[in-house]
């Protein structure tokens, strides 16, 4: 079947949720990515910040490959090694001390959320206008957009605040006696790329403690290097009590998962939450894999060298229709003054993957692998198509 006969069969069965690009992508390698045709892209996208070592990466496709030949799922029931194995390699870089594995980001955060309603028995919780935190009625009740929020208002749960992100006043006004949790993003990344000022999550964490309000930074989309550091609120110098995360933390298999503080991870005890899938044996192995190509593969350097050089670049870009480039690592947004949408089009036409988020923000949010001769490459064509 051709492209367009392919694409036709979700026009008549798939219920109507995605607006998605007009290409069937076939397989990929490294930071390029191959559609059915045979066309070649270089993926400045990573499927929305998740294939962090790239496209077929050896050992990531080696783990899972192993893994399958010996146990794919045994359900929550069991103990499986690879799960075991990891929980104790991230706990040991990190300052959470327990772990519980979910299967997607919105996931990871209603569970967060919910172990933070546990432990405090209160009842509201404080996000940012224009975070992203999932699709669930929980999250998306989290999820600072009024749009997004207004078809479901029915069924959204009650006590959700959502205030100005980047604004400490805002917050600190919003915090009250009932007030269980604020949960933010180190850097927003749906909302178009927003980095907060520097003190920002020091001043959450401050209103927190002296408030035993429950600190959760979602790092879904901010982890796992993303940011130049394994996880972006250590730009931050902050202790948050809950991190959430998926994406990159299985380099493409699905999975997410929550990390605590023992102090606040002792709200739960058996009964209060689970998943059948989460914490398997497959998506485990893929994790394994990518936290050790990271550590081996001097992928944090990488980020930070990479993602330098390519805020430069894109900074000497001396073009009207850009009002700003932002970001930190590979996490990059390039804010037009028009909608980006066209240049979206006119990029992937030309063989490169990226998205706009925010209406008019270029994202760029690419395999943490990439290096400067594809930057190179990316920001030669960016800058003709501009
Ligand atoms: C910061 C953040 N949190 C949560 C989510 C939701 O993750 P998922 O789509 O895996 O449910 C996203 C997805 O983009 C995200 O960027």
């Amino acid at each position: 079947m051709n492209t367009q006969e392919l694409i036709k069969i979700e026009d008549d069965y798939f219920i109507n949720t995605f607006t998605r690009q007009p290409v069937v992508l076939d397989h990929g390698e490294g930071v390029r990515v191959t559609d059915i045709d045979g066309k070649e892209y270089l993926d400045m996208f990573a499927g929305i910040a998740v294939n962090a070592l790239g496209h077929n990466h050896p050992k990531l496709v080696k783990a899972i490959q192993d893994q399958a030949e010996k146990l794919i799922h045994i359900s929550s029931i069991y103990y499986n090694e690879p799960a075991l194995i990891y929980a104790k390699k991230l706990i040991d870089k990190t300052s959470f001390d327990r772990i519980f594995y979910a299967n997607s980001g919105a996931e990871a955060n209603e569970g967060a959320i919910k172990l933070a309603i546990k432990y405090t028995g209160k009842s509201e919780v404080i996000s940012t206008i224009e975070s992203f935190h999932g699709r669930t009625s929980m999250t998306l009740a989290a999820t600072g957009h009024a749009d997004y929020q207004e078809p479901f208002k029915a069924i959204l749960p009650n006590g959700f605040i959502n205030v100005e992100y980047n604004n400490i006043e805002a917050l600190k006004e919003a915090v009250n006696e009932n007030t269980a949790a604020i949960i933010v993003e180190p850097i927003q990344g749906e909302g178009g790329v927003n980095v907060p000022d520097i003190e920002y999550l020091k001043e959450i964490e401050k209103i927190c403690n002296e408030n035993d309000i429950v600190f959760i930074v979602d790092e879904v989309q901010t982890g796992f290097g993303r940011c130049g550091t394994l996880f972006a609120h250590e730009l931050f110098d902050v202790k948050p009590d809950i991190m959430t995360m998926a994406k990159g933390i299985g380099g493409g298999v699905p999975m997410g998962g929550i990390l605590a503080t023992e102090k606040v991870a002792s709200a739960f005890v058996p009964g209060d939450h689970g998943t059948t899938f989460g914490g398997g044996p497959l998506v485990c192995a893929a994790a394994n894999a990518v936290l050790d190509a990271i550590d081996e593969e001097n992928i944090l350097d990488n980020v930070n060298e990479v993602g330098e050089y390519f805020m430069e670049e894109l900074k000497k870009l001396d073009k009207e229709i850009i009002a700003d480039v932002r970001g930190k690592g590979l996490m990059v947004g390039l804010e037009l003054t028009k909608p980006g949408a066209e240049y979206v089009d006119k990029l992937r036409e030309a063989g490169f993957l990226i998205n706009c988020t925010a209406g008019n923000v270029l994202r760029f949010v690419p395999p943490l692998t990439i290096t400067k001769a594809d930057i190179d490459e990316f920001v030669k064509a960016l800058d003709e198509i501009l």
